[in-house]
């Protein structure tokens, strides 16, 4: 098959969520509809469990969540889907934004009864940041939730997205009889089932036809109508350039561990979503069609049993086709590599990989070559944009409790930090060493991993910082002075950027009232070298 057949075949996106909003059990049915697991049992059942999920590390399985990305593909009518499964745990969340940079699309499960949840918004930004298409499923219709008008609002205003409802339900909860489609005008009836892997889509071109009163009763018909009225006085349109464009997200409504409204959902997402899109990068766009390969390092993942201690990187393929065996350039460390068994996933199920296409993932065993947002090309040098570190929330000092263990500790958080499991800043002069995750389970895996990687122990200890902005300035006198007026809170990143640590959100205001030459970003993209 041509490159461009490849391209045109395949979708590559993400399941966001709040946790318990349904993504793992909408991530299930989705594989189980695709055909890619054939339990159709209950969703819990260990099978599909260990089936649907890739948990390599050890401390997830006591922990129970799920602290890896994996990958998921599947076949659905001609298309080939990648799922990238992200961790719904809050405390992972900076590993989901980074999967979000090697996505296309996103699907994002909204819990009908709570509706949009703190973690909801905060994904949400992040894929309006890349103007990534979002279809919105709202899920647990089986249960007593909120009207869907005002899910609907709360939706449009709390994540800044306008929507469009492309299919209604009929009742809720107990009384939930199922959802009619506007866009494809049919009937789709609410049977629970958790073993189905069908659903019924009866065509009723019209809505005032008899036929619906005959199947949902004359009382929901009415209000199916009226709510279908309301639909097109309210709602734009559906087009979809605008879904593309990321401004307008379709919505449907279902029940994904009844499997109800996943195939509506898929059948839609195979027609509309993306296929895969190029990457902006520092110097030009590269676009998928083009001959050479071109992919980045999205996420790292340690394996932590101590007789397989390799990682794993995970190269989203942009353009051109990789292939087993071929040397590729890797551009940070000008070197050039081959990789003898690069794997695709499927669950937990590794298969060594002949060729891939723009939109494939592929995992690379590592030795500790690669880092977050490195790029192999055929040749050419440059930084793929767009994969910035984000702002921690919590930073604590790392203080070495075995001094005859320093080379292996420095060792260890370095290369830690590699993998993005979290940041590091190092204070100059000084050396202190401050580490900033987004929740407090990333401080035991680093204390956890220390010891048992790298065989160096280490606390933890609170400090007084809430925010890390990454500086910038024209006025490079101005810059020079703040520094040196606010040097104990002045950081360098891993990539040696500079970076202000602000003690609170107040003083980080006036800061910047009193600075108004200094720009102060709280990702990474907008940085200054230390001159
Ligand atoms: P997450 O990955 O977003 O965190 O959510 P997950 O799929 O694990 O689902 C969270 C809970 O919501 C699960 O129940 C799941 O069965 C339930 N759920 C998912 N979809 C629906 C739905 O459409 N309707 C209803 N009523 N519930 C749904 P749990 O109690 O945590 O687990 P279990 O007891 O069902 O095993």
């Amino acid at each position: 098959m041509a490159i461009i057949d490849e391209i045109a075949k395949r979708r590559t996106f993400g399941i966001i969520s709040h946790p318990d909003a349904g993504k793992t059990t909408l991530t299930e049915k989705l594989l189980l509809f695709g055909g890619a697991i054939q339990v159709a049992g209950a969703v819990k059942s260990n099978k599909i469990k260990k089936t649907a999920t890739s948990d390599f590390m050890e401390i997830e399985k006591q922990r129970g969540i799920s602290v890896a990305t994996s990958v998921m593909t599947f076949e659905y009518r001609d298309k080939l889907i990648n799922i990238l499964d992200t961790p719904g745990h809050k405390d992972f969340a900076e590993d989901t934004y980074r999967t979000l940079t090697a996505v296309d699309s996103v699907i994002m499960v909204v819990d009908s009864v709570k509706g949009v949840e703190e973690q909801t918004r905060r994904l949400m930004e992040v894929c309006a940041m890349r103007k990534t298409p979002v279809i919105v499923f709202i899920n647990k219709m089986d249960r007593e939730g909120r009207d869907p008008f005002d899910l609907l609002d709360e939706i449009e205003k709390e994540l800044k997205i306008r929507v469009r409802p492309l299919s209604l339900p009929i009742n809720r909860g107990s009384l939930f009889k199922g959802v009619y489609n506007l866009h494809k005008k049919y009937l789709n009836l609410f049977k629970p089932s958790t073993t189905k892997v069908a659903e019924e889509m009866l065509q009723i071109q019209d809505i005032n036809d008899a036929a619906l009163d005959k199947r949902i009763g004359e009382k929901d018909a009415a209000q199916l109508r009226e709510d279908a009225e309301t639909v097109e006085i309210v709602y734009d349109h559906f087009d979809v350039n605008e879904y593309l464009k990321g401004n307008l997200a379709p919505v449907f409504f279902g029940s994904a561990v009844n499997n109800f409204g996943v195939q509506e959902l898929l059948d839609t997402f195979v027609e509309i979503a993306p296929e895969p899109r190029g990457r902006e990068t520092d110097i030009r766009f590269v676009e998928p069609q083009e001959n050479k390969m071109t992919g980045f390092i999205f996420k790292i993942h340690a394996n932590l049993d101590p007789k397989h201690r390799d990682r794993i990187a995970f190269l989203r393929i942009i353009s051109g086709k990789f292939e087993r065996h071929t040397y590729y350039h890797h551009v940070r460390l000008n070197k050039n590599f081959r990789f003898s068994t690069p794997v695709s996933f499927m669950a937990q199920s590794k298969n060594i990989v002949e060729e891939a296409y723009p939109g494939d993932v592929v995992g690379l065993y590592d030795t500790g070559n690669f880092k977050i947002g490195d790029v192999l090309s055929q040749g050419e040098d440059f930084q793929i944009k767009g994969i910035p570190s984000f702002s921690p929330e919590i930073f604590k000092e790392l203080i070495n409790t075995d001094p005859m263990k320093s080379k292996q500790l420095e060792k260890g958080i370095a290369q830690l930090t590699d993998e993005g499991v979290a940041q590091l800043f190092t204070q100059q002069p000084g050396n202190r060493k401050f580490v900033g995750t987004v929740g407090e389970l990333q401080f035991e895996v680093i204390q956890y991993r220390l010891q048992h990687e790298y065989n160096a122990s280490c606390r933890f200890q609170p400090i007084n910082m809430t925010r890390a902005c990454w500086l910038r300035s024209d006025n490079q006198q101005k810059l020079d002075e703040f520094i040196r007026f606010k040097s104990t809170s002045i950081v360098l990143d891993k990539d040696g950027h500079l970076v202000y640590l602000a003690p609170s959100e107040w003083f980080l205001k006036m800061e910047r009232d009193n600075n108004p030459e200094i720009e102060f970003h709280f990702d990474s993209e907008f940085k200054t070298e230390l001159v």
